[in-house]
């Protein structure tokens, strides 16, 4: 049965690969995404090294010259999606999107480096990336933290990749959508309308690139004139994890400044993060940078802060929410609260089980050492594979697979836990 999923997993990622980046899944997604192809990476490494290394450096190559990794290379045209480079103009050589997306880019460069069967490959390639995934956590603390909290704030939904999260429904509420140009879905032709974002939010996703293009996509300017401004504490501890796993590398490559750098924002940062935690619902919150409010909604973002090195406390504290939520939902781990009336778990981030955040989830308990309740969430996501296939994600409490098909990071996270099992 593994090896039958291995091989199905492999197949996937194969279809899905443009030679030298991914597509998330063709038709919905047709170019390259900046988490999904990092994520991926780790997926390829287990049978083609070469291939994963390639995966990132391709992204890297999009770096904007002040640091930012984009959210999407349109690395050629298709019609086929909405918004395509024409609505951001970004004026990027080869086109990108303005926005970015969880720098996960320093946890699998270390997972690729750390398991490398060719080590002195490996370390050139490393030694290539590290100053500029370096650049861009600098980039998040200078342009996303203009005031020096510890904290980066995400400017438009998208960069979280949890589009229609209810965390955000509040403070979108703000945003208005008067002046935004008509415009035609597509991602509604490609999947279930009832499993994506509403109108509505579309009509804000759009709105928030206008303005940042009425910008001139000025990082400097950005953040303070976004009426969206969220602090998101699985997104910190995504970028936090990362920062680790770069100093970790850059002491073994003797980079020192990126190493004491990396090191020092790690220490002010799980501080910050403590500022988000809420005794009452028994797990992280997001902040409303704006009102200066934690948001109250026990998203799967809050759990998420395990992926950072947090307190023990924290951890098994988050272990505890995630044992109850497995008495309201089927399989690991929904992406909301499923008591919630708000809960929809079809529609996206408002409910359904997402097998690369159980993938971060997981980790980040067995770093705790928290094995039993990591163990779950592995097993649900194994299961989730074996009764639904590689879907983009899953309904935690049917188990249907929801959202776009043949799903690349899917696969790729497939490929991993049946590798951590095997061991
Ligand atoms: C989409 O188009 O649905 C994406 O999530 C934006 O990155």
């Amino acid at each position: 049965m593994a090896e039958a999923l291995f091989e199905r997993a492999k197949e996937i990622i194969g279809k899905n690969d443009l030679g030298t980046y991914t597509v998330p899944t063709h038709g919905l997604y047709p170019f390259q995404w900046n988490w999904d192809s990092c994520l991926t990476a780790i997926g390829l490494a287990h049978y083609d090294e070469e291939r994963a290394w390639t995966e990132i450096e391709t992204l890297f190559a999009h770096q904007w010259d002040d640091g930012m990794v984009p959210h999407i290379v349109f690395h050629k045209e298709d019609e086929g999606y909405f918004p395509g480079p024409d609505v951001w103009a970004t004026g990027q050589p080869i086109p990108t999107s303005g926005i970015t997306q969880p720098p996960v880019a320093g946890f699998a460069v270390r997972r690729l480096y750390e398991r490398a069967r060719d080590p002195a490959r490996a370390l050139v390639r490393l030694r290539a990336l590290l100053p500029k995934i370096h650049a861009w956590h600098e980039w998040f603390y200078r342009c996303r933290d203009p005031q020096a909290t510890g904290l980066v704030a995400v400017i438009h939904p998208w960069e979280t990749g949890r589009d229609n999260s209810i965390d955000w429904d509040e403070a979108f509420d703000r945003v208005p959508t008067e002046g935004v140009l008509p415009f035609t879905r597509r991602d509604t032709q490609h999947a279930n309308p009832d499993h994506r974002p509403t109108q509505a939010q579309y009509e804000r996703y759009i709105w928030l690139i206008q303005l940042f293009r009425s910008l001139n996509w000025d990082n400097s300017q950005l953040h303070d004139n976004s009426p969206f401004r969220v602090v998101d504490p699985g997104f910190n501890a995504i970028l936090l994890r990362s920062c680790a796993d770069l100093a970790a590398l850059a002491e073994e490559v003797g980079e020192t400044e990126i190493a004491s750098a990396a090191r020092a924002r790690i220490a002010t940062g799980i501080d910050a993060l403590e500022t988000l935690w809420s005794e009452e619902f028994g797990q992280y919150l997001c902040l409303d940078r704006v009102t200066g409010d934690l948001i109250e909604s026990a998203s799967v973002a809050g759990l998420l802060a395990v992926f950072a090195d947090i307190p023990d406390s924290r951890c098994r504290a988050v272990a505890g929410r995630i044992a109850w939520l497995k008495e309201h939902a089927a399989y690991l781990v929904p992406s909301h609260d499923p008591t919630d009336p708000r809960f929809d778990g079809a529609r996206y981030w408002r409910g359904p089980s997402w097998l690369i955040v159980n993938y971060m989830i997981a980790d980040g308990l067995r770093q705790k050492g928290l094995d039993r309740t990591a163990d779950k969430i592995v097993q649900d996501s194994i299961s989730l594979i074996e009764q639904s296939g590689f879907a983009e994600y899953y309904d935690p409490i049917s188990g249907a697979p929801c959202g776009g098909t043949s799903f690349t990071w899917t696969a790729a996270m497939v490929i991993e836990f049946l590798a951590l099992e095997s061991r």
